[in-house]
């Protein structure tokens, strides 16, 4: 696997020599796994480094944290950490561990073991092969499963019998694999999918874990594809026994997809989208106020993420009536618009054909958005206004004549300050 390892960019390559000379003088062996060894045999870029330590993981990445002056987060009940360091890259290290899960769907028990233990209790044979990163076999390719060969022929195959029902959230990942990758389910591992999938194993699992999962899914490169998938495969039941995947929410997510590619071809620059969330709204959309927030209760979303997911299913008639109408003044467009988030922006959208609507909210992101004013508070300053709240109150009004045309100079806002002004007086 030398080659393999040659091909990485330098940073990459010097991290992993670091974790090598590491590993040697705390006499602990280390390994690459998982997803990282995967898309380096597939080719595919994965700054997420994965690291298996027979040892101590924890005290392993407290060295490379220290070493590399990089963030440490300790997870002591899985003896895991992640070392966070600059543009992206995140190394999990893993102590070697064996597993045994007392109840299905629950989280293992978990005690110290060597390499092999670590890679049997993995999910698919292609997250299962390893590599050596020890001074004595640097590159040596360990794959216990055949793994290999099942990245050839696309396939996803779990490691044995029980593996959906020890975990049921890898009846997830095997489908985000499979779609992400284009493979095909070897015909065992799938009629144990299914078999998992009768006996409602994912409804045993934690509801946040099934939410990451979830989550994980909606951020996939193409999240419908997966949607489409985990339709024909086992339902939506894991989120709510209401909710499907008929053709018009279908066609609402596609709407939704080609208004994000209008987003972030026409704003690269803007703040990043949360994908994954306006996907979840829209798919979502389908059921009633109750509903969503039962789901928003099993889930535990975050405060921020709930909000905006409940604010598009109350807000959306009063937004949909208000940009509908013939006349509009941009101000008013504005003032609706500026305290939704971008992502509800987006859902409404991506959900009503109404050219009118359409444009305003056009206008919105590429106008009325980016105003600024020509004057300051120094203007104001100057002008003998003593600062205080009343401030953002003028900046408001000469905003929003702004905005309608009422004024388009420096002068004209001065000028409609002096108004405001006197009249306050
Ligand atoms: N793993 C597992 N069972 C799970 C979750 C993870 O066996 N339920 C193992 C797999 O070997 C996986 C590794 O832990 O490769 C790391 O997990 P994760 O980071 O979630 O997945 P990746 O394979 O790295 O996938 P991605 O490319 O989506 O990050």
């Amino acid at each position: 696997m030398k080659e393999y390892l040659k091909r990485l960019p330098k940073d990459l390559q010097d991290l992993i020599s670091l974790a090598g000379d590491l590993a040697y003088s705390n006499n602990m062996p280390v390994y690459l796994v998982g997803g990282f060894v995967r898309d380096l045999i597939l080719g595919v870029k994965n700054l997420d480094l994965d690291i298996v330590v027979e040892g101590d993981g924890i005290k392993f990445a407290e060295v490379l944290s220290q070493k590399l002056n990089a963030g440490l987060i300790r997870h002591r009940r899985f003896r895991t950490a992640t070392v966070i360091l600059k543009r992206h890259l995140k190394v999990d290290i893993a102590t070697a561990r064996r597993e045994y899960y007392p109840q299905p769907a629950h989280l293992p028990e978990v005690t110290s073991g060597v390499l092999k233990d670590d890679l049997m209790r993995r999910d698919f044979t292609i997250n299962a092969m390893a590599i050596s990163i020890n001074r004595q076999d640097f590159g040596r390719f360990i794959d216990c499963f055949g793994g290999e060969e099942d990245l050839a022929d696309k396939k996803i195959r779990v490691l044995h019998n029980l593996s959906f029902i020890d975990d049921p959230t890898r009846i997830l990942r095997a489908i985000r694999f499979k779609q992400r990758y284009n493979f095909k389910f070897e015909p065992k591992t799938l009629k144990l999918l299914r078999q998992a999938n009768r006996l409602k194993m994912l409804e045993m699992v934690q509801p946040q874990r099934l939410r990451d999962e979830l989550i994980l899914i909606l951020k996939e490169e193409r999240p419908l594809k997966q949607l489409i998938r985990i339709k024909e495969l086992i339902g939506f039941d894991f989120i709510n026994s209401g909710l499907s995947l008929s053709k018009n929410t279908l066609a609402f997510l596609k709407s939704i997809e080609s208004q994000i590619s209008w987003f972030k071809r026409k704003y690269p620059k803007r703040r990043q989208l949360d994908i994954w969330l306006i996907y979840f709204i829209g798919l979502i959309d389908q059921l009633n106020i109750n509903n969503i927030k039962l789901i928003c209760k099993k889930f535990v979303f975050r405060r921020g993420e709930e909000k905006r997911i409940l604010a598009y299913k109350k807000l959306k008639p009063k937004f949909i009536k208000e940009l509908n109408r013939d006349k509009i003044k941009p101000s008013k467009v504005f003032s609706l618009l500026e305290s939704l988030s971008y992502e509800v922006i987006i859902l409404i959208k991506a959900k009503f054909k109404n050219a009118n609507l359409k444009k305003r909210i056009e206008d919105f992101f590429e106008v009325y958005n980016g105003m600024r004013l020509y004057i300051s508070g120094a203007d104001l300053h100057k002008l003998g206004l003593t600062p205080g709240p009343y401030y953002q109150k003028i900046f408001h009004r000469v905003l929003n004549a702004k905005l309608d045309g009422l004024v388009k100079t420096k002068k004209g806002e001065l000028e409609l300050i002096k108004k405001i002004t006197t009249r306050l007086k």
